[in-house]
């Protein structure tokens, strides 16, 4: 059984490509609405919530775990796949959705370092749209000097937008809040011309719509399902131990009241069948203030 974590409902975009590439698997999807948003939070406070919803959805049975939230994998994957994961679930493993995306995006699919192939590449500017958490962290600048230095990768948090598409909010305010955030980017690049746009937050393809409206005509835009989902085939192909022989079917999860947020899966999936459940034994869920 392999679970997809999100702090809320961006986890859906992903699951949705997931479920389309693997039919015949068995996903459980737990989204912290709970505690979400956490890109506001900070590290620590969204690493213990990250912890605990990964050792949840363990306990649920699953074997493998694809961290669909850039917030939550930029705390640091790395440490918690090195320490935590080899401490306390050694069979299990945690894959997430950050390096899939700046690998599809380079063209350099491993940490090549500064070799011949990275430093011979067109220069190019792409920007980054993510929670303001990721921005800081700089993971995705890192991850993309590693690989393509003549990349030169813009940022721009977006402070509102998760919480705003929580809420289910009407599409003006989704509009303005997107349309304020890429003048601010086109501002700051002052007429230089930019070539690609990553969407650095499984929330954002719910407005990717939004995001193509008011982009220069020519960029190209990455948005983290489909990109996942090549990475989890691939994944598989390496490691068939992890994907299980269940049934298929989707189980949902969330660590707050299920209506609202069965009501937008069933929108955004197209299911009618999408029910979303409190996880059980839900008085040993950890809620931090906002
Ligand atoms: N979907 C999460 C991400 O990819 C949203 C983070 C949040 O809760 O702010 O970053």
């Amino acid at each position: 059984m392999i679970g997809v974590f999100d702090s809320g409902s961006g986890g859906l975009t992903v699951l949705k490509a997931l479920r389309e590439t693997f039919p015949a698997q068995r996903f459980v999807y737990y989204g912290d609405h709970g505690n979400a948003p956490y890109g506001n939070r900070d590290a620590d406070t969204i690493y213990a919530l990250t912890v605990a919803s990964l050792a949840r959805l363990f306990e649920l049975g699953c074997s493998l775990i694809v961290v669909a939230c850039n917030t939550a994998a930029a705390t640091g994957l790395r440490r918690l796949q090195q320490t935590w994961l080899p401490a306390h679930y050694p069979d299990k493993r945690v894959i997430g959705v950050i390096v899939p995306m700046v690998e599809a995006m380079s063209g350099v699919p491993w940490a090549t370092g500064l070799d011949s192939r990275s430093r011979s590449g067109e220069k190019k500017t792409v920007a980054v749209f993510a929670t303001r958490y990721t921005v800081e962290s700089r993971v995705f600048v890192e991850e993309t000097k590693k690989r393509a230095p003549h990349i030169d990768l813009v940022q721009q948090a977006c402070p509102s937008l998760v919480r705003l598409i929580e809420a289910n909010a009407p599409v003006h305010d989704l509009r303005r809040a997107v349309r304020r955030y890429v003048a601010l980017l086109l501002r700051r690049l002052g007429g230089q011309p930019l070539d690609a746009v990553l969407l650095g937050c499984t929330h954002y393809p719910l407005v990717a719509d939004l995001f193509e409206e008011v982009l220069p005509d020519g960029v190209e835009i990455f948005s983290q399902p489909q990109v996942t989902s090549d990475s989890l085939v691939d994944y598989l192909a390496r490691h068939p131990e992890f994907a299980g022989s269940e049934d298929s079917g989707i189980t949902f999860y969330t660590t707050t009241s299920p209506g609202p947020v069965t009501e937008l899966a069933r929108r955004f999936l197209g299911d009618d069948n999408v029910r979303f459940l409190a996880p059980p034994c839900a008085n040993a869920m950890v809620h931090v203030s906002r």
